[in-house]
């Protein structure tokens, strides 16, 4: 049921039909094999360098989302090499990884603080729980924002739409952070996304045309729907032209406001995908 420990990945094998692949570099998981298929967007021009971020997958945001003064977008989780902090092990009808990464010089220089991240990923038949644990190991208290951003691999946008989003409130990226209410029944999207909603349910439904996978999210209180569509997939050097069609980003997140940790505290943030 295990499967090798790779020098630059690690697979998760629970039986053929449900399996896992997840990068050290940046914890970002890039595979779900999900009663047999893949449900989970990674572009076939992402660089994997160890130093860039993967395109698609599951990068974890971390301390900061969107733009920062203090350093790189989306902070330094998804670029940071991560490490095994318990193997992977049987737990009842699930196989279970958790990995790691810690403040080091790298990080105290953008952003001087004691922490430790810790990611559970744990694979179940037809579900797939992924549980973020930030801990405060200093001595000063800090804060910060956090999301996991998955892409969702669809095969055709069109056909999509996300669900549970009627009469809340989002600020609109493409619209210079525009405060609007979204009147919609279901999310569509055909043209450029990037919103961010505050106070999302804690169950979302992403119809991709094919099924409804359903995401549930604890400690995540807000979402953000991503589609970069035709000239931001352009300008996206490890993006294929066309595959805005493919893809849609639903960000379960903790950035409406700025999660304040004092020292010896953590916070758990946890997303389960179910077919
Ligand atoms: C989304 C942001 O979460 O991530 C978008 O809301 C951004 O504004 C997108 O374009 C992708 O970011 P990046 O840094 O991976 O290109």
């Amino acid at each position: 049921t295990l499967k090798d420990n790779m020098e630059n990945k690690i697979s998760l094998e629970l039986d053929t039909q449900n399996r896992v692949e997840i990068y050290f570099h940046g914890a970002t998981l890039t595979s779900w094999i999900c009663d047999n298929e893949e449900k989970i967007f990674l572009s076939s021009k992402s660089v994997f360098d160890n130093k860039k971020a993967i395109r698609g997958g599951i990068p974890i945001v971390f301390p900061n989302f969107g733009p920062w003064e203090k350093g790189p977008q989306h902070g330094f989780a998804r670029i940071k090499k991560w490490t095994i902090k318990d193997s992977p092990r049987k737990i009842d009808d699930t196989l279970r990884v958790v990995l790691s990464l810690k403040d080091d010089e790298e990080t105290r220089a953008l952003w001087n603080h004691k922490f430790e991240l810790e990611y559970q990923v744990i694979l179940g038949v037809k579900s797939l729980k992924t549980n973020l644990i930030v801990k405060n190991t200093g001595s000063e208290e800090f804060d910060f924002t956090a999301l996991l951003h998955t892409y969702f691999k669809v095969d055709d946008i069109g056909k999509v739409s996300v669900e549970n989003f009627k009469g809340l409130n989002y600020i609109d990226k493409v619209k210079n952070g525009a405060n609007e209410i979204e009147k919609r029944e279901a999310i569509t999207i055909d043209q450029e996304t990037d919103r961010i909603y505050a106070s999302t349910q804690n169950t979302l439904f992403i119809n991709t045309g094919n099924e409804i996978l359903t995401l549930d999210k604890n400690n995540l209180p807000d979402t953000v729907v991503w589609n970069p569509w035709i000239e931001k997939s352009k300008q996206m050097s490890d993006f294929d032209d066309e595959d805005f069609k493919r893809m849609i980003c639903v960000e379960a997140g903790k950035v409406s406001s700025r999660t304040i940790l004092k020292p010896d505290e953590q916070v758990a943030m946890t997303q389960t995908l179910k077919i």
